[in-house]
């Protein structure tokens, strides 16, 4: 479904000449999934003990570890949108469009996990509140991916869709377990980040179908340097960096078949190799 949509637009996008952009700036329209998130899982939410007497010790301390750094990757977002607001100047309007939906979904995102931290693990949020203040956000060591705004688009494309597999599989592994209130939570954390990648993958068509030839070289690159930095700087991109041990060890390569299959740039992974991504542990 999603790479037709991406072979119409692949064809429109080589049409456009620089006459025709102030006009495809209207025609751009960043989708969002509508959920209200005091719907889904009220500040004072309680887990019912009963799923936490069927969970295993073992699973329950996993889930923590994992959310303990979710809830804060999520807040990172505001560190990124002020990055890039700040050069702003160097930003599409279409780019910048897309950035301000995304950012009050992961915003929506870093509250959802806040309350899904909090009843899972006791957390309180003025302890949440500590420790997000305390971050830092170092941007120097991903400065390669920050170049100009057609490599922050493919290194965001990466992370979306990373997590988009990444999600799906804590999903099934834990979020399913504890009741329907945290499992909504992983099922809108999965569909905002697969809605995320097709936001950028639009604007990527629409301002820079002329380097679409970069993409594969580039997405090695992103690949690479998360493999090298071992550690996540706090600046939401690259936040895989901190749990690569978690994935199986092609998990990047088969994301870099996934997002260049969208663009016609290859084939598809198969089936098979695809549910590895996230029907493992
Ligand atoms: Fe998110
Ligand atoms: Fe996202």
């Amino acid at each position: 479904m999603m790479a037709c949509i991406f072979q119409t637009q692949l064809k429109f996008a080589a049409r456009l000449d620089d006459s025709m952009k102030a006009t495809a700036i209207h025609l751009f329209n960043p989708r969002q999934n509508l959920w209200n998130i005091d719907e889904v899982i009220g500040l004072d939410h309680v887990v019912a003990p009963q799923y936490f007497d069927k969970i295993p010790a073992p699973v329950l301390k996993d889930f923590r570890v994992l959310l303990a750094r979710d809830v804060y990757s999520e807040g990172d977002a505001q560190a990124l949108y002020d990055y890039i607001w700040a050069r702003k100047g160097e930003m599409s309007e279409a780019f910048l469009k897309m950035l301000n939906l995304w950012l009050a979904d992961e915003l929506k995102h870093y509250e959802a996990l806040r309350r899904t931290y909090r009843c899972i693990a006791g957390v309180s949020y003025a302890e949440m509140d500590r420790c997000f203040e305390a971050r830092v956000h170092e941007t120097q060591p991903i400065e390669r991916v920050l170049r100009d705004e057609f490599t922050m688009l493919v290194t965001l494309m990466f992370d979306e869709m990373s997590s988009v597999y990444s999600y799906r599989h804590d999903l099934r592994e834990y979020y399913a377990h504890f009741g329907p209130a945290v499992q909504r939570v992983g099922r809108y954390l999965v569909k905002d980040e697969g809605m995320h990648f097709r936001n950028a993958a639009q604007v990527l068509l629409q301002e820079h179908s002329h380097r679409l030839w970069e993409m594969e070289p580039l997405l090695q690159d992103i690949a690479n340097l998360e493999k090298r930095l071992g550690k996540y700087y706090n600046t939401f991109f690259l936040d895989h960096a901190q749990e690569r041990f978690r994935f199986p060890s092609h998990f990047a390569q088969v994301i870099i078949q996934v997002i260049l299959a969208q663009f016609g740039l290859g084939d598809r992974p198969s089936t098979k190799t695809l549910q590895s991504l996230w029907q493992w542990g």
